[in-house]
């Protein structure tokens, strides 16, 4: 029978067995996946293992912060927190192809993490969080077909730098990674998080990347997400976020015309992400998040909701 705390013991031995006294290497980002395996090789290796946590600059509002707190204070791993925002900023500037940004950002990502991993001495493993649906659809991104949208996680790394994969979630299904979280007891908080692209913000912010427009999309989203949380809807999408458009319409605020930027707020319903509806949110929500972030949030004048579904629309905008 297959349970949470039978997996965890199973897997804890075979991680003990398979790394030895090796060190590992592995990128951590606040998702789900790779704080559930990275939480299971520390319990089998303690502080050999090494966690890199990198700001790309585009992460959610305080996600940085927040995340690497409880990484430290309730997980207790080993993890480096590396600020890198000026990089990638510095990286992006110009850029405005949705596919360039991926490669950016994909690119400058694997170039930390190698400077990282050439700091500590010995390294001869990396973990990933790689869970069994990634390995099947792995084969179809790398593989023959067309890639529609290239999706540059931390797939890349282990061919470049030689090192002994641990990959201890990889024939686990999303709702058995939850439940071993849950058991682990890594907070709900991390388990429950809606998928974030790697890329992050960079393509939710529609052509340039500035610091600035960064921070308003930040603002926006974190209204919205907290609106979602704070009306109980936020755990029956499946994924959401808000969209920086890159068009400014005119509006008034008391007797002042403004000439500011548009927000598009997206939820979705969907199984895996491959298909997906629009999420039918209460028109009161909506009308209230609209509010909420206009009265709210400074440079922004007018909110639209997403109504397309995937396909012939994506979940993301690039
Ligand atoms: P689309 O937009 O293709 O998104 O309908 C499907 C799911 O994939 C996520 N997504 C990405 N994840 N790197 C990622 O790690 C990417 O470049 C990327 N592009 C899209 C998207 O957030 C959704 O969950």
């Amino acid at each position: 029978d297959w349970t949470p705390a039978h997996f965890i013991t199973d897997t804890v031995a075979a991680l003990k067995e398979q790394i030895g006294d090796r060190k590992v290497i592995m990128a951590l980002s606040g998702g789900v996946d790779s704080t559930v395996a990275a939480t299971l090789i520390h319990k089998a290796i303690g502080d050999n293992l090494y966690g890199i946590f990198v700001d790309n600059g585009v992460l959610r509002k305080g996600e940085f912060e927040q995340v690497l707190k409880t990484y430290k204070d309730n997980l207790h791993l080993n993890v480096k927190g590396i600020d890198a925002k000026a990089r990638f900023y510095g990286e992006l500037a110009g850029k405005t192809d949705p596919e360039d940004k991926r490669k950016v950002i994909g690119r400058l990502f694997i170039d930390i993490f190698q400077e990282e991993a050439a700091n500590i001495e010995g390294i001869e493993m990396l973990g990933q969080g790689t869970i069994y649906p990634d390995v099947i659809e792995s084969v179809s991104v790398h593989g023959p077909s067309v890639t529609i949208k290239s999706h540059h996680n931390v797939g890349g790394l282990p061919e470049k730098m030689h090192l002994g994969l641990v990959e201890p979630l990889r024939y686990l299904f999303k709702d058995e990674v939850r439940r071993v979280g849950r058991e682990l007891g890594i907070p709900d908080e991390l388990l429950d998080r809606h998928p974030f692209p790697g890329p992050g913000l960079a393509i939710r912010i529609l052509g340039e990347i500035t610091e600035e427009k960064v921070k308003l999309l930040q603002e926006a989203d974190y209204r919205y997400t907290t609106g979602l949380k704070e009306h109980n809807l936020y755990k029956t999408v499946w994924q959401a976020g808000a969209i920086l458009l890159p068009v400014k319409s005119v509006g008034v605020m008391g007797d002042e015309r403004t000439y500011e930027y548009t927000v598009a707020l997206r939820a979705v319903t969907s199984v895996d992400g491959m298909t997906a509806d629009w999420a039918h949110l209460p028109y009161d929500f909506l009308a209230y998040i609209s509010n909420e972030i206009i009265n709210n949030v400074r440079g922004i004048n007018r909110v639209v909701y997403d109504i397309s579904s995937k396909p012939p629309a994506t979940i993301e905008w690039e």
